[in-house]
């Protein structure tokens, strides 16, 4: 159980939809300071909140990484959530999901690795991970694939890092309005309330936050035949 009131929170990604949602409640709930990551980050007088840090972090750059987790030593709560969608594919382009892959598996590994000892040194404190319901349908192509082996790796972090306390969070959601699906003619989620989800979970020591009704149905329904499951998408 981790709470956000006197945290100390670092947002990855803190520029998009989710990211600055994810910044803006961690202060709404009372965080002592938030720092707001980004490869080109706002400045602080745009955030308009003296408790934002502004913070350079770009997950698939090693340097950059390990200068951010020396700069922001004070960290309580790591919200892993930058991540990237460019429709990638397994079967035509390895090179290209090679790419997501640098963003969304090996970047956020990346960015976990470098912040659980600051947050064993607060404390033990918590790691969110910005995952999806996509973790459990291969719909998206090579997204699903990144989204897929990152939950694995979520909970294999669970596992290792309970001994020094960290409480690790994977979140899944579906289709949420953010600048990642602007082309994307759905039925979306208000990032606002994803956000409230996952902190709601977190605060109440969730290992998993399904933050809608369509990661609710998919995850109870990975127990029926993968025909099953699939049988809504074939062609
Ligand atoms: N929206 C959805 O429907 C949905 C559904 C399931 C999961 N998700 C996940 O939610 C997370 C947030 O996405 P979003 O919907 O808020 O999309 P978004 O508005 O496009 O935000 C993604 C953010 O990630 C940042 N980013 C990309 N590559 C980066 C890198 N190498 N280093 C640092 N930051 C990087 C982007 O930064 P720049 O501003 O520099 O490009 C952007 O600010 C992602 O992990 C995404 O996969 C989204």
């Amino acid at each position: 159980m981790t709470d956000i009131k006197d945290a100390v929170v670092l947002v990855t990604g803190a520029n998009g939809g989710l990211g600055r949602e994810f910044v803006h409640q961690a202060l709404a709930r009372g965080a002592a300071k938030v720092y707001a990551s980004a490869r080109t980050p706002r400045p602080a007088q745009d955030w308009g909140d003296e408790r934002i840090v502004p913070l350079a972090l770009d997950v698939t750059d090693p340097e950059s990484v390990a200068k951010a987790a020396a700069e922001a030593a004070d960290v309580t709560v790591v919200i892993n959530n930058a991540g990237a969608s460019t429709g990638a594919s397994l079967l035509a382009d390895l090179d290209a999901a090679r790419t997501l892959f640098d963003t969304n598996f090996w970047g956020q590994l990346q960015v976990a690795n470098a912040f659980a000892p600051v947050l064993a040194a607060n404390g033990g404190g918590a790691l969110l991970n910005v995952l999806s319901v996509l973790s459990w349908l291969g719909i998206a192509d090579a997204y699903s694939a990144t989204k897929a082996a990152f939950w694995s790796a979520t909970n294999t972090q669970r596992l290792a890092l309970a001994e020094q306390g960290t409480q690790v969070v994977g979140l899944h959601l579906g289709y949420t309005d953010t600048p990642m699906t602007a082309g994307i003619e759905a039925e979306k989620n208000d990032p606002a309330d994803v956000v409230a989800a996952a902190y709601d979970g977190l605060v109440a020591g969730a290992a998993e936050v399904l933050a809608d009704e369509t990661s609710r149905q998919v995850k109870a329904g990975l127990a029926a035949p993968v025909e099953v499951l699939y049988a809504p998408f074939a062609g």
